[in-house]
């Protein structure tokens, strides 16, 4: 049997065909490449020395999406493709809330006529919003401040309804803490387009020359030296975190949400002397003012992924760092 990777071109859908892959599963990629370009999927190709099929369609051709399903005898779902960038989401809500809502309504159309009942989603720790206690288990109140965080929140609600209408529906909400990091062969990483939001890919383009100084968003946050805290997950760590989901929802009936995050903390500053020892050279970088909307502390307690899917993180910063400056400099 087959699985469908929805967005399998993108940063952690590309490293998740590789561990299904390397596991011996079947996989299909169906991708409409806004934010990623095909040839990944060559690339991939070349890491796992399997084919790896494609199909070039938007999520929301609920058609396509169901011939997809009947041609490859998929009989379960993981869903990454959507949009993902908080900012652009505040500026743009109605392609947010189209390409996460709908796309996810019409892959559900798709899934119930064809039968297919078993579906891993990427959601997002930016369900719990600013955190009341942590760390953060899977009870702690959830809510939103921008239109990416509540499309993630309104599509975990209604899969919830979805799993308690039938018991042929066997879902799993995955909430991701940070990912960051690439896959050991340098060939796919995070790519993203223009100027980096997120602090990883700006240190590694700083790392390579490719700017100057990286911005230190505040040094005034209750934290141990005074920089933003947050849960760094390796993806490859995330990627088997994913095929750990799958055999769970294989026997498991109705809707789960659970952490993937290692559990640790990891500031502004510790990040970047890590990625000084990978590069072995200083990251130039200056403390401005906080970003708005940030919070100072965020991690993860990954307790229920262990009892639940038996998986724990096991990848270490300096290995988040390296990789990344591995596909930097490839890129
Ligand atoms: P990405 O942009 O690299 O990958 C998403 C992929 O989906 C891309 O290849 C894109 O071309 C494709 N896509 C987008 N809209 C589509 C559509 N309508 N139809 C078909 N394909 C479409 O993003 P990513 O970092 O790999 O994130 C994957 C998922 O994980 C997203 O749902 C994202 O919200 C979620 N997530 C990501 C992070 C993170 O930090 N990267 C954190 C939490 C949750
Ligand atoms: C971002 C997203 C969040 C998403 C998460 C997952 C925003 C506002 N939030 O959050 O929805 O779930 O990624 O990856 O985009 N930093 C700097 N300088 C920089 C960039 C970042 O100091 O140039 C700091 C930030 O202030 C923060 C830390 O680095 O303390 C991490 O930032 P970032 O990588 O953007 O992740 P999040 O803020 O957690």
């Amino acid at each position: 049997m087959t699985i469908l990777v929805t967005g399998g071109a993108g940063y952690i859908g590309s490293h998740v065909v590789t561990v299904l892959l390397a596991a011996g599963r079947k996989v299909v990629v169906l991708d409409n490449f806004c934010n990623s370009d095909p040839s990944v999927v060559e690339r991939l190709e070349r890491i796992t020395g399997c084919p790896v099929p494609l199909v070039h369609s938007d999520v929301r051709d609920r058609e396509r999406v169901a011939d997809t399903l009947r041609r490859f005898g998929v009989d379960s779902v993981i869903h990454f493709a959507g949009l993902k960038a908080v900012g652009e989401s505040v500026s743009k809500p109605i392609e947010y809330y189209g390409a996460n809502i709908q796309g996810t309504i019409s892959l559900l159309e798709a899934m119930q006529s064809e039968k297919v009942g078993q579906l891993v989603f990427s959601s997002s720790a930016t369900v719990y919003g600013d955190p009341g206690y942590l760390p953060i288990d899977e009870s702690h109140p959830t809510s939103a401040t921008n239109p990416y965080g509540r499309s993630k929140l309104h599509i975990e609600e209604m899969l919830k309804d979805v799993a308690l209408a039938s018991p042929s529906w066997k879902i799993v909400c995955l909430r991701y803490f940070n990912p960051v990091g690439a896959h050991a062969s340098g060939l796919i990483g995070e790519d993203p387009a223009g100027i980096p939001n997120n602090l990883m890919p700006f240190v590694a383009q700083v790392a390579t020359g490719q700017r100057s100084f990286l911005r230190v968003f505040g040094q005034d946050y209750p934290t141990s030296d005074g920089t933003g805290v947050r849960d760094y997950i390796h993806v490859m760590d995330l990627a088997e975190g994913h095929s750990a989901a799958l055999r769970f929802v294989a026997d498991h009936p109705g809707w789960n949400a659970i952490n993937l995050g290692t559990g640790r903390g990891t500031s502004v500053l510790e990040m970047v002397s890590a990625f000084e020892r990978a590069s072995g050279r200083p990251i130039p970088h200056e403390v401005v003012d906080r970003r708005p909307g940030d919070i100072a502390s965020c991690y993860a307690d990954p307790t229920l992924a262990r009892q639940l899917l038996g998986w724990q993180a096991t990848r270490g910063v300096d290995d988040m760092c390296s990789s990344t400056l591995a596909w930097q400099k490839n890129r």
